[in-house]
């Protein structure tokens, strides 16, 4: 039997929504999200990962035109890049970074801020396609400057923040990939 409570409630109920509407997140959910991320573990407790929460949907939308002039307008870069940007207009986006490669701590924080908005009735959707923005000689300079991010830090991943305006299926998982040895 599954045993209910509000945080497995919130890990079974998360999915990637890829449409939002367009109102912000409130000034208190955001400030829940960041302390859900700040509480993230990492090694040592070394806490790699500086993360930036776009709200300036002007600031996406030209990082959208300068992501497409690096990836091409016409590449499958990510689920539905046909009709949405890479941050699917959700109104708030987190861009996670590290001093190094970091990818199991960005990973940690990643979910933990995906399972809390789901906690709060948000939607999220990780993005790891706009990679290509940041390692751009001239963009990936320019926009870390804008995030006030070192040149040589390393882009982890993003999650898209806001209201879902879609219900999609949950996508189907593997039973078969867990087993229990005894
Ligand atoms: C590291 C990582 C990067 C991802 N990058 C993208 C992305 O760039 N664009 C996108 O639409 N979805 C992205 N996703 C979402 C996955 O496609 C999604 O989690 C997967 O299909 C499972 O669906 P679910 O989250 O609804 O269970 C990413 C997920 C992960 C874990």
């Amino acid at each position: 039997m599954i045993i209910e409570s509000p945080v497995i409630d919130a890990i079974l109920a998360r999915q990637t929504i890829r449409e939002y509407r367009p109102e912000q997140i409130s000034s208190d959910q955001l400030e829940t999200l960041m302390l859900a991320a700040l509480r993230a573990p990492s090694g040592r407790n070394t806490q790699p990962i500086h993360a930036r929460f776009c709200q300036n949907g002007a600031m996406l939308k030209e990082m959208q035109i300068d992501f497409k002039n690096i990836v091409g307008w016409d590449t499958p870069v990510h689920t539905r890049s046909d009709t949405n940007p890479f941050y699917h207009r959700a109104p708030t986006f987190a861009f996670l970074f590290a001093e190094g490669d970091s990818r199991m701590e960005a990973g940690l924080m990643a979910e933990n801020l995906c399972v809390a908005a789901r906690g709060l009735g948000l939607a999220t959707v990780l993005v790891g396609s706009v990679g290509p923005l940041f390692s751009d000689d001239i963009a990936g300079p320019k926009w870390k400057k804008t995030l006030q991010i070192p040149e040589d830090w390393l882009f982890m991943v993003g999650v898209g923040i806001g209201h879902p305006d879609e219900a999609p299926e949950m996508k189907p998982r593997n039973e078969e990939q867990f087993m229990v040895i005894g």
